[in-house]
C-alpha cells in the first residue's frame, strides 16, 4: 500500500525533496549499499567455485555502478561497442568481458577482435564473419535452448518465434563452419529472457548443459541472465528465493562437473538483479486533474525518462513525498503520467493513492534496471543527472543532466 511518507531509509537519512531540490527533477538516485548487497548476492549465488557473474551492463551502465560492480567481483556482459567502451573506462579488462553480438556490423566484430574481447555469436553468418575476421581465435556461440520466458513478450528471447541464438539441429553445422574458418568453439551460452524465477531459469539450465554435452572442449558454459526482482513489495511480493535456487543450481554444476571430465566455468549474466533495485527515481507533480471519468496526476516523468510502463505496462511501488504538515489520508484512483505529447505516456495506471498535489515529490521504486540506460532525449527533453548515496551517506553526483548546448552539439550543417 502506497503512503504519503516521509520515509528515507533507501535515502540514508536524505530528504528526497531536498535532493531534487540541489539536483534537479526528475533525478535518478542509487544507493551504494544495496547495489554491493545485490552483487554480492550473485557473486554467491552457488557454493560451485568455477561460476563467474558477469553484470548484464546494459541494464545500467553508469560508469560508477559498474566500478562498483567490478569492485563486488563481476565480470562484465556487453551488447555492444559502446557498452565495450563504457566497461573499460569503469575498468573491466578485455578478458573480463563477454560480448553477445547479435546482428553487429563487421566493424563492431574488428573492434572486440582488436581489444581482445570474446565474442559470442548468434547467427551462422556471424560465425563465418568472424571466422574471417579472426582466424585461429576463439568464439562463443548463442544457442535457442527451446526455453523462455518473461515478463512480457518483448523480453523473451528463448523458445519459439525470437531472433535470438543457432536452434540446436544446427549443432554440426555451427561445428563444421568452426572448423572450416578455424575457430576454437569456447563457450556457449543462452539467455531465456528477463524476469524470470528461479524454476525457469533451472529448467533453461538443463537445457543449456544438454547442448553442452555435444562439444567435448568447452572453457564455459554460460546460462544467461533474467532472475526476477520483486516489483510489487507494496502488495507483498517475494523476493526470489536465492537458498533454493543456489542449492538446485550447485548440484547441476557440481554433477556436470564430475560428468565433463574437464574444468569449465559456468558463467551468470544477472542485469536487473544487480541494478533494480539500488535505484528510484524521483520526479515532482505538476498539475492534477479529473477528466470526466478519470484521475491524472501530470508529472515531469515523461517515457523519455523512464520507458518501462510504456513498453512493457511494468508495474513499479510509487513513493509519495511531502512532508508531515501536508498528509493527506484521503485516497483516489489515479493515472500517473507524464509530460511527453501521447497517451501512452504513463508511469502508473488506475492505482489506488493517496491524492497527489501540484509540488509533490513521487518515487518510482525499483527504477536503477532499464531506467537511465533506456532512456532518450524525445520532445527534446534533456536527460535526468543521476546521483549515488554512498556508504558514507554522503551524496555523489554521478552523471549530470543533459544540458541544451550539449544537445544541440551534435547538429551540424546549419
Ligand atoms: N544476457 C543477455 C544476453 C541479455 O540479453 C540480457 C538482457 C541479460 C543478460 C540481462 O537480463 P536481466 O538479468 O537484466 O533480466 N528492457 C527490459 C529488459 C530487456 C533485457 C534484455 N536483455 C526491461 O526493462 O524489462
Amino acid at each position: 500500500m502506497t503512503e504519503v511518507t516521509d520515509r528515507t531509509n533507501f535515502f540514508e537519512g536524505h530528504d528526497p525533496r531536498e535532493l531534487v531540490a540541489k539536483y534537479g527533477s526528475p533525478l535518478y538516485v542509487y544507493s551504494e549499499k544495496t547495489l554491493r548487497l545485490r552483487c554480492r548476492e550473485m557473486v554467491s549465488l552457488s557454493s560451485c567455485p568455477n561460476v563467474i557473474v558477469n553484470y548484464a551492463v546494459k541494464a545500467n551502465t553508469n560508469l560508477t555502478l559498474l566500478k562498483i560492480a567490478r569492485e563486488c567481483g563481476c565480470r562484465a556482459d556487453i551488447s555492444s561497442m559502446g557498452e565495450a567502451v563504457a566497461a573499460m573506462e569503469a575498468g573491466f579488462r578485455p578478458d573480463e568481458m563477454l560480448f553477445m553480438v547479435n546482428n553487429v556490423s563487421a566493424d563492431e566484430l574488428s573492434f572486440a577482435v582488436e581489444k581482445g574481447i570474446t565474442v559470442c555469436v548468434d547467427s551462422l553468418t556471424q560465425l563465418a564473419t568472424l571466422g574471417r575476421l579472426n582466424p585461429g581465435g576463439k568464439v562463443a556461440v548463442r544457442f535457442n535452448s527451446g526455453v523462455g520466458g518473461g515478463h512480457h513478450e518483448n523480453v523473451v528471447t528463448g523458445g519459439d518465434g525470437t531472433k535470438f541464438g543457432i536452434m540446436p539441429d544446427k549443432i554440426a553445422m555451427v561445428k563444421l563452419l568452426a572448423k572450416q574458418n578455424n575457430l576454437k568453439i569456447a563457450g556457449i551460452t543462452h539467455h531465456i529472457g528477463s524476469q524470470n524465477w528461479g524454476d525457469l531459469y533451472l529448467a533453461g539450465v538443463d537445457a543449456i548443459l544438454k547442448i553442452a554435452r555435444e562439444f567435448s572442449d568447452l572453457e564455459f558454459i554460460d546460462f544467461g541472465g533474467g532472475f526476477a526482482i520483486p516489483y510489487n513489495k507494496q502488495n507483498g511480493e517475494k523476493p526470489l528465493d536465492l537458498r533454493a535456487l543456489s542449492s538446485a543450481l550447485d548440484s547441476k554444476l557440481f554433477d556436470f562437473n564430475k560428468e565433463y571430465g574437464k574444468s569449465v566455468n559456468f558463467i551468470i549474466e544477472p542485469g536487473r538483479y544487480i541494478a533494480a533495485e539500488c535505484g528510484v527515481l524521483l520526479g515532482t507533480v505538476h498539475s492534477v486533474k479529473s477528466n470526466n471519468t478519470k484521475n491524472f496526476a501530470g508529472t515531469d516523468l515523461g517515457f523519455s525518462v523512464f520507458k518501462r510502463p510504456t513498453v512493457y505496462d511494468a508495474h513499479h511501488d510509487i513513493e509519495i513525498y511531502r512532508g508531515q504538515s501536508a498528509a493527506s489520508t484521503k485516497t483516489k484512483n489515479v493515472n500517473i503520467v507524464g509530460n511527453q505529447c501521447e497517451s501512452g505516456d504513463y508511469i502508473a495506471k488506475e492505482r489506488e493513492l493517496p491524492e497527489l498535489f501540484d509540488g509533490d515529490i513521487i518515487g518510482v521504486l525499483d527504477a536503477g534496471a532499464y531506467g537511465y540506460s533506456m532512456s532518450c532525449q524525445y520532445n527534446f527533453r534533456p536527460r535526468p543527472a543521476e546521483v549515488l548515496i554512498q556508504l558514507d551517506k554522503s551524496v555523489k553526483l554521478i552523471r549530470r543532466r543533459d544540458n541544451f548546448t550539449d544537445m544541440l552539439a551534435n547538429m551540424v550543417g546549419l
